[in-house]
């Protein structure tokens, strides 16, 4: 379903293209980032009652949804058109719409549970439709998250910031790290990395030959989960 209102689009195509969500499925399915699906799983299995509903915001194509989702009852949405439609066809079990995080088509304290991994953070609107009690997890990358693929890029790469944030009307519970090395002599895979960061459109063109050139790449990974209960 679309459920963007024209008049909050911003853009003719707004979220990630078609060739992002591409490069994403591509390098999601070989499987670099199951170690993080399975700890996303196990933070949301420790407080979320079997039968309850849950929102994926900013779902992208479903790779984290489709494995949260079970036993839920559950609904995702993207403001990318492409992602959407990539999801809603791998997964007869949730309900994916097109939409935003900034007004989400949802009534107000509705969902038991929502999560948005590497999504914008629409703090107001999370708090209005997460259910007094209810819980939200939000992925963040860790300091040295893919460092190797910036040492590729760039002359000086620098480290991500490490932040902890709260957000009004929401308790900190707690944050978990996973951690990994990603290893891959695969080009196209290299590539699809590179697709599927903010580097790619930042990037100066030197950069960007470098990655689609590169023949092998070793890369510390790190995702920091954190929940946040309700109040
Ligand atoms: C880095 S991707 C993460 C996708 C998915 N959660 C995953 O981890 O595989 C970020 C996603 O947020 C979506 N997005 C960007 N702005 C958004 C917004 N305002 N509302 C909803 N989704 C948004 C993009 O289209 C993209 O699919």
């Amino acid at each position: 379903m679309n459920l963007l209102p024209v008049q909050k689009k911003h853009a003719k195509d707004p979220g990630d293209t078609r060739e992002m969500v591409d490069a994403r499925r591509l390098f999601l399915e070989r499987g670099f980032y199951e170690p993080f699906r399975e700890t996303a799983g196990e933070v949301m299995r420790s407080v979320a009652a079997p039968g309850g509903v849950f929102l994926d915001a900013g779902c992208g194509e479903g790779y984290y949804t489709r494995v949260l989702a079970e036993g839920m009852r559950s609904y995702a949405f993207d403001i990318s058109k492409s992602a959407v439609r990539a999801a809603a066809k791998r997964d007869g079990h949730t309900l994916y719409a097109v939409a935003g995080s900034y007004d989400i088509p949802f009534g107000t304290g509705e969902a038991d549970f929502l999560t948005a991994i590497f999504s914008p953070i629409a703090a107001e609107e999370f708090r209005r439709v997460v259910r007094p009690g209810g819980y939200l997890m939000i992925a963040v990358p860790t300091e040295r998250h893919l460092f190797g693929l910036k040492k590729l890029l760039y002359d000086s790469p620098y480290e991500n910031e490490y932040r902890e944030t709260d957000y009004p009307g929401f308790q900190r519970l707690r944050r978990v790290r996973r951690e990994g090395v990603l290893e891959t002599r695969e080009n196209e895979v290299i590539r699809a990395l590179f697709a599927m960061t903010p580097y790619f459109w930042k990037s100066p063109r030197e950069a960007s030959l470098r990655a689609a050139e590169a023949e092998s790449l070793s890369t510390e990974i790190g995702f920091d989960f954190i929940l946040y209960r309700r109040e």
